[in-house]
């Protein structure tokens, strides 16, 4: 089924200047306004849509966009609309039937606007209703793409109000020890914060709820902060949940101790549907030394720490905390581009036949988690997804903490030990089949079964003590030593008499293969290693 108004020919994607306070993002840049046009549509700019992230009228008109006076011309004749922040009372009274609209909408917080949306029979499509555990949806996830700025920009925040360098220095001035940067929350947004306070030479430490964040936090280059309570806190597609009083308690006197040794702490912890965590109490910023600073990402969500004024930077008992609730739009060029990139991918979604007429496929299930109203009818919330992404039990699972330990950054969920009765029938089972292949199987064949069977044992214990994160050098590595069948060609180039020249040929294209293979496979293997190496 097609939706908009001008059904066969090419529609119009029109994009309106953003007019909510202080919003400094637009949601389609000249570089994607190209490849819109390469999909078939045309496009529209409001004048002086993408002045604020450095993109003029000029470049739009470039790219190939008709660049538009006045929000009313520019909605009036749209197909289609692409927004950053939901519209407004306003900006829906300028609305048309059949039109379709991408863009925040935060359908749960807002039923006033989808009653306004609905009433003028439009489609809206709220991009942060995407269901984000599908991975075909990721390259649509504008939360995580907007998340992941937010998170660059609060330690640059946080790096702009303290007065110290982040990475430790011995000059002839004297001895300079590295800033400890303290990370409340491993999310999209926590996870961007550590990799970037990591990369300016700061000492990292995070926490989060979700123990299955671990291995990201140790990956960035941080040291994850575990609290003394054992308690699930993964609350079910990816996010966080509520905790009980005693982890909170327990959590307390953990951020109690990191604020009094720490000179910076960004908290970035939320919690879908109820207001932020408070983290943060008045006693741990006063804890804390002069001049250290607190950036509070979830200062529109009421805030982690309970001193943090949303929208300003206060100084209170000698901390400066930092409140900003539009980081993302103090990186807006580079914000829209990605924003407008995650737009471009939906559109391809919903336009697979190129032609510059989409189609909202309420089968598809990332198009129907997207779609919050069609033509005037509120289909949001979605129904529950036919088939999980993930399989719930080991997305549930708790991060074995005993294997946590043993390896320093453990295996997790895969780990969960065999019930007893299980092993032992293995075991059983096993032990019957060794018997039966070492009483009938011929003495030859034993020596090469037993040098086997070690092996894979050894591979095994070599494999599982390896870090997830190096899995994939690992197995580039092994694919380069695999090579060694180099030795059996070598054998057959210069073998005994009576060989064949076939058997030549063949073996020379055997060593010039497993060459490629063997260095090939080695110089990938040292190009992932350097990617892990700061
Ligand atoms: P968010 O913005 O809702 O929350 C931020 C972080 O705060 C979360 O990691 C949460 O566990 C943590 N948090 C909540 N309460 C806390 C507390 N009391 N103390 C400490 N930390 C607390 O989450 P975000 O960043 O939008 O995404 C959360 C996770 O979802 C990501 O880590 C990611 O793994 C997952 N995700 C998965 C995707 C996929 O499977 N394709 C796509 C996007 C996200």
């Amino acid at each position: 089924m097609e939706t908009g108004v001008s059904t066969g020919t090419a529609q119009r994607i029109g994009v309106p200047r953003e007019i909510f306070p202080g919003e400094k993002r637009v949601a389609t840049v000249p570089e994607v306004v190209e490849k819109l046009i390469k999909l078939g549509f045309k496009v529209a700019v409001e004048s002086g849509a993408g002045a604020l992230a450095n993109f003029s009228d000029d470049t739009y008109r470039a790219a190939g966009a008709e660049v538009i006076e006045g929000a009313a011309n520019l909605w009036s004749t749209s197909d289609i609309v692409f927004k950053v922040r939901g519209p407004t009372t306003e900006e829906v009274a300028l609305m048309h039937e059949g039109q379709t609209l991408i863009s925040f909408i935060w359908p749960a917080q807002n039923p006033e606007l989808m009653q306004q949306l609905t009433a003028r029979k439009v489609t809206v499509l709220a991009i942060d209703s995407l269901p984000r555990t599908l991975s075909r949806a990721q390259k649509m996830d504008a939360l995580t793409s907007q998340a992941g700025v937010a998170g660059y920009r609060a330690v640059i925040e946080a790096a702009n109000a303290f007065g110290r360098f982040f990475n430790g220095q011995i000059t002839a001035a004297g001895k300079v020890p590295p800033a400890k940067v303290f990370i409340a929350g491993a999310g999209v947004a926590g996870l961007a914060a550590i990799g970037t306070a990591a990369s300016l030479g700061a000492i990292v430490r995070a926490n989060d709820t979700r123990a299955e964040v671990a291995d990201q936090v140790v990956s960035l280059g941080g040291e994850f902060v575990k609290v003394d309570y054992e308690e699930e806190g993964s609350g079910g597609g990816g996010y966080a949940k509520v905790m009980s009083e005693g982890f909170q308690q327990a959590q307390r006197a953990m951020y109690a101790k990191q604020a009094k040794e720490v000179d910076i702490i960004i908290t970035t912890a939320l919690i879908p549907g109820k207001p932020a965590p408070k983290l943060i109490t008045a006693e741990m910023v006063q804890s804390m030394k002069p001049g250290s600073v607190i950036v509070d990402m979830a200062a529109e969500q009421g805030g982690n720490c309970e001193l943090t004024e949303p929208g300003q930077a206060v100084v209170k008992y000698g901390v400066t905390i930092v409140g900003y609730t539009d980081l993302v739009s103090r990186l807006s060029r580079q914000s829209s581009t990605l924003y407008s990139t995650n737009l471009f991918r939906l559109t391809e979604e919903l336009c697979k036949t190129k032609d510059g007429v989409i189609n909202v496929n309420m089968e598809d299930d990332a198009i129907r988690g997207l779609t919050v109203t069609k033509e005037g009818n509120i289909t949001w919330p979605p129904p529950a997804p036919k088939l999980p992404a993930v399989a719930p039990a080991a997305a549930a699972k708790p991060a074995a903490p005993p294997a946590a330990k043993k390896g320093g950054h453990g295996h997790g969920a895969a780990s969960e030990p065999m019930a007893g009765s299980k092993l032992a029938i293995m075991f059983g089972v096993a032990a019957a089949l060794f018997w039966f292949v070492g009483a009938n199987a011929p003495a030859a064949f034993l020596g090469h079964f037993t040098v086997f069977v070690l092996a894979c044992f050894v591979g095994y214990m070599v494999v599982w003590n390896v870090t997830p994160a190096l899995h994939t050098p690992l197995m580039s590595v092994t694919n380069a030593i695999s090579s060694i069948i180099a030795i059996g060609a070598l054998v057959q180039i210069a073998p005994p008499q009576g060989t064949t020249d076939w058997i030549r040929w063949l073996a020379l294209a055997g060593i010039v293969l497993t060459t490629i293979n063997m260095f090939g496979g080695f110089a990938v293997t040292q190009r992932m290693l350097a990617m892990f190496r700061k």
